[in-house]
């Protein structure tokens, strides 16, 4: 079969994605086809690619003429014909659905047979009894696929933290923290003991700047590999009370010490690359390093670069003054389905990881408003929703997004 082949540039207008985004789907096995010294792209496959990619808001420039239907929950099917998904996906389901709306009680009856494979009984008249409080009438419909979604997402991380709920669970510790979700509280103790009572994925965002191994008198260890096992412990329960997909910022310097594991004299001096030694711990923890920031502090304190000002024996070099912000992801992979940010549908299936911890998935309902030019159902996960879907100013006020 003939294939017609495009340049780079007319890939790029064509799809209206971003040469980085092309290079990255290259690197990621994209393939090429070589015409004399210059490369030339198989437009469909090049599509399918984009359209398989989760991370590429794929906006084609055309506009397609697709067709919606959705069926309400009095069970009367409206057909809308020609509907123009356009540049914005967002905007114009919700002009589709605008005139045509669904209901929280819709998103029950249809996700029914879903929801029963997730939950017992109680768990679903639970989510329907949480669901009855909102009224949805004249609300928008990305509103209310958002509400169910809140809900849902809720039941699901109250069944994770009940099955991973700590020996040593402190209830008084666990409202305080939970109270009023806008103050500031600090609660004063051993950060160890203290997750340990913690429920688990119910902090959004972790910062700390640990103590730097025999840095200050406060803290000494006998040697570096102590001093690590210990910090090992905390990262590790911080594994288990961070919430997924969120973010882990720890600020630590590299020191000038001696690492005591062979000798203990001032001789046996020398940089101890913590940051290195952390960003292995925090791996190996299950946890992604995502970045490393430099703090660039200025000038250095310390002269013992200069060699007391001899040029002999050459141990002058220059010196530089920093201290790292490490950045670490959790990525929890999420097993249990959830529901199409578009349509509110939980039937999805699941796709390929598209980052280690990260499923991705596809939706399979038929009426879902946003589909592909190739037909394929809109594709998200948890992550992409939690940055690009969900946020609202009526409801970020919780403890799921
Ligand atoms: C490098 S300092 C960070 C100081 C902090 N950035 C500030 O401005 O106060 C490390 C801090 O961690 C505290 N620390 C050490 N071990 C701890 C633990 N197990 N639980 C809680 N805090 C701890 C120390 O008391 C010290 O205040
Ligand atoms: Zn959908």
């Amino acid at each position: 079969m003939e294939t017609k082949l495009s340049k780079e540039k007319e890939v790029l207008d064509y799809l209206n994605i971003s040469r980085t985004t092309l290079w990255r789907l290259k690197k990621e096995g994209l393939p090429t086809v070589k015409v004399g010294n210059s490369q030339r792209y198989d437009i469909e496959e090049v599509k399918e690619w984009v359209l398989n990619d989760e991370e590429v808001n794929y906006q084609p420039k055309e506009i397609e003429k697709k067709q919606a239907i959705i069926e309400p929950s009095n069970n009367e099917t409206l057909h809308f014909e020609n509907a123009e998904i356009t540049d914005n996906e967002i905007n114009n389901t919700e002009r589709i659905l605008q005139e045509y709306p669904i209901s929280l009680t819709y998103l029950l009856e249809h996700n029914d047979k879903y929801l029963q494979k997730i939950f017992d009984k109680e768990c679903i008249e639970k989510l329907t009894e949480n669901l009855r409080n909102y009224d949805d009438t004249n609300v928008s419909n990305a509103k209310i696929v958002k509400i169910f979604s809140f809900e849902y997402l809720k039941l699901l991380k109250q069944k994770h933290q009940e099955q991973t709920k700590p020996k040593e669970f402190n209830t008084e510790l666990n409202n305080f923290i939970q109270q009023d979700n806008n103050s500031i509280r600090v609660i004063w103790g051993n950060c160890l003991d203290l997750m340990q009572k913690m429920e688990s994925e119910s902090i959004q965002l972790m910062v700390t700047s640990p103590p730097y191994y025999n840095a200050r008198e406060y803290s000494q260890w006998e040697n570096i590999d102590l001093y690590l096992e210990d910090m090992r412990k905390i990262i590790r329960e911080s594994w288990r009370v961070l919430d997924n997909h969120r973010v882990w910022v720890w600020n630590v310097g590299d020191i000038f010490d001696n690492d005591r594991k062979v000798t203990k004299s001032v001789w046996g001096k020398k940089r101890i690359p913590l940051g290195a030694y952390f960003i292995k711990i925090f791996e190996e923890e299950g946890f992604e390093f995502v970045d490393d920031i430099i703090w660039d502090k200025g000038e250095v304190e310390s002269k013992r670069f200069m060699n007391g000002g001899m040029d002999y024996p050459f141990y002058q070099y220059p010196m530089n003054c920093y201290e790292h912000i490490l950045i670490f992801h959790k990525h929890r992979l999420d097993t249990q389905k959830i529901p199409c940010p578009v349509c509110g549908s939980l039937n999805v299936n699941g796709n390929t990881q598209s980052e280690i911890g990260v499923q991705s998935w596809e939706c399979k309902n038929e009426k879902c408003f946003v589909r592909s030019p190739n037909n394929r159902g809109k594709r998200f996960s948890l992550r992409t929703n939690m940055m690009q879907y969900w946020f609202d100013e009526d409801i970020n006020n919780n403890r799921v997004f």
